[in-house]
């Protein structure tokens, strides 16, 4: 029978889940990039693409210090959130609203990695492979300042934007009972389309 696997292996498991998402995000962050109107979000991408790199490099050294071959394994967790940022990406929004979605998609990416970072780090740290975990605590601070970035980009201005376009004749916030008359305005605004 076949020895059951430890922490160790699900370890090495995990960093080559991790190595090929990164690897997988190299090819998406460009396009997320290039889909950004607003010059802000735009270069956001751009940096954390920069980033990105220098992450698959620590992930190298990582492999480097537990003596284990670079290698990647599959990871159909991002696949499935790029992929869902591509069916995005095709939909016809204004401008304002496609970076909102942007950024919805890229802080999804961003949160399953801090997830995947956060594994690694706990893992590496309970095993005693400090190298390790200190170059993955990096990664995982890089990962957190991405999320907090598109955050700001989005509260700062874009999220507004697009609201303003969803509902351009609300001043202000409606009072409560308002319903009817809400619902008046909006049937006259989908004919208006
Ligand atoms: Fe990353
Ligand atoms: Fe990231």
């Amino acid at each position: 029978m076949a020895e059951a696997g430890t922490l160790h292996d699900a370890f090495i498991e995990e960093l080559r889940d991790t190595y090929d998402a990164e690897k997988q995000l190299t090819k998406a962050l460009p396009k997320l990039a290039k889909a950004a109107t607003d010059a802000k979000l735009r270069s956001a991408f751009e940096t954390h693409l920069k980033e990105t790199q220098g992450q698959i490099a620590r992930l190298e050294q990582v492999f480097e210090s537990l003596d284990e071959k670079v290698r990647g394994k599959h990871c159909d967790g991002i696949a499935g959130i790029i992929e869902e940022g591509k069916s995005i990406m095709e939909e016809d929004f204004d401008d304002t609203t496609m970076d909102a979605c942007l950024i919805a998609a890229g802080q999804r990416a961003e949160h399953y990695e801090m997830a995947a970072y956060g594994t690694l780090v706990a893992w590496a740290q309970a095993m005693g492979h400090t190298e390790a975990a200190t170059l993955l605590q990096q990664t995982l601070d890089e990962e957190k300042a991405a999320d907090k970035k598109l955050s700001g980009l989005a509260e700062g201005g874009i999220n507004q934007g697009a609201a303003d376009a969803a509902h351009p004749d609300d001043d202000e916030a409606e009072p409560v009972g308002a319903a009817a008359s809400s619902a008046r305005k909006s049937s006259a605004k989908t004919a208006r389309r």
